[in-house]
């Protein structure tokens, strides 16, 4: 993979609230990863539209939940200098690579995608064409700018599996061409996942077997980003845990998954092994160890919410940033269309 360059895209949906599973499953390895590769860190306005408008809450509300991300970025860390931050639809190249991938892809690896069958539910019949086709634009946000290595949360694994099917087909398929056009062995790298840290799968709050996510309908199911000190306070107090005592050792918690998931996030928070936090807290009560993570959170979380809400006040400056690092990313992206379209036979 040497012949291509490092680079890092992800990307984060505006939709409803950024919550810790999106800060330590994705933001926060997007800030570690600023140091050792150029990273392209994304707002995808265009993926959060393929559900229905009362789900994303039409223009107002994308607009809002947009900046949101943006300063969540920035406020955790994202230098929009150094690397590049930017909302998707600034960039249509995302959306005309994703048109040559869907003739690419085949309807049966679609047809597999775990994620649309959840987010379609029952009426899968009534589900946008843009929901199923959501991880063929997610493969083009990668691969418009040739990106490596992708930062992302354990549900995304599939969506990686099939963004390097399609780099691989395409390379396949064109592989004449590609070769004409002087790029050796492959026009698109395999991009490939970074699943990194001991919270790659942050559960609920209410139910440990049950992905904390923006779409719960219960508040205290997730902590937001936005949470203030008392919010987050109430919310561990009230986070389910079973009767029994913590265990000591890690093995301890299998099949207790509240349990699991509170030690888990305490770990990821304070940047050790879920084993010395056992150390710590195993055979105390929840009370005393949820009391600790309530400090723990709120000193990390704290600063994050409201640096967002003073970034989120100077609307002027965020969209500033995302014009910004729209230019930029948009020269990338034209780059890889040109030769896509050479490669492809478009005359341009
Ligand atoms: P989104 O907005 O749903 O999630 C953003 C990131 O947060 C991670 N994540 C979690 N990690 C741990 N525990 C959780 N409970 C949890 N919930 C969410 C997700 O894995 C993700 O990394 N499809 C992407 C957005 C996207 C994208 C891309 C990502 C669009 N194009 C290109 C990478 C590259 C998504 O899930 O967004």
């Amino acid at each position: 993979m040497a012949r291509f360059d490092k680079l890092v895209f992800s990307g984060v949906q505006p939709t409803g609230n950024l919550h810790l599973g999106n800060y330590l499953g994705a933001i926060r390895n997007f800030v570690a990863l600023q140091a050792d590769y150029d990273c392209i860190y994304c707002v995808v306005d265009m993926h959060a539209i393929t559900q229905s408008v009362d789900v994303w809450g039409g223009p107002a509300e994308l607009a809002r939940a947009t900046r949101e991300v943006a300063a969540a970025y920035i406020a955790c860390g994202i230098d929009p200098k150094k690397h590049i931050v930017f909302n998707q639809s600034r960039v249509p190249e995302h959306a005309e690579l994703a048109w040559v991938f869907n003739c690419v892809a085949r309807i049966g690896w679609l047809n597999r995608m775990t994620q649309f069958k959840e987010k379609a539910g029952k009426d899968r019949e009534n589900a946008s064409i843009g929901l199923y086709d959501y991880p063929v634009l997610m493969a083009a946000d990668i691969l418009v700018y040739r990106a490596t290595h992708v930062p992302v949360g354990d549900d995304q694994k599939q969506h990686l599996e099939l963004s390097r099917d399609i780099a691989q087909k395409f390379n396949n398929d064109f592989a004449a061409d590609i070769a004409r056009l002087g790029h050796a062995d492959g026009f698109f790298p395999l991009p490939e996942p970074l699943i990194l840290g001991p919270a790659t799968r942050v559960m609920s709050l209410r139910d440990g077997t049950k992905k904390m996510s923006k779409s719960d309908p219960s508040d205290y199911s997730r902590i937001n980003l936005s949470d203030d000190a008392d919010a987050i306070a109430q919310k561990v107090r009230k986070a389910r845990t079973d009767p029994e005592p913590l265990p000591g050792e890690v093995e301890g918690l299998a099949a207790r998954p509240e349990a699991d998931n509170l030690v888990g996030i305490f770990a990821a928070l304070e940047g050790a092994e879920k084993s010395a936090v056992l150390k710590t807290f195993g055979g105390g009560q929840f009370s005393t160890f949820k009391a600790a993570l309530v400090d723990l959170a709120v000193a990390k979380l704290g600063p994050i919410g409201a640096e967002m809400k003073r970034l989120q006040a100077d609307p002027g400056y965020i969209d500033s940033v995302l014009a910004d690092g729209g230019a930029r990313a948009r020269a990338l992206a034209a780059k890889t269309m040109d030769d896509v379209k050479d490669i492809v036979g478009f005359l341009r």
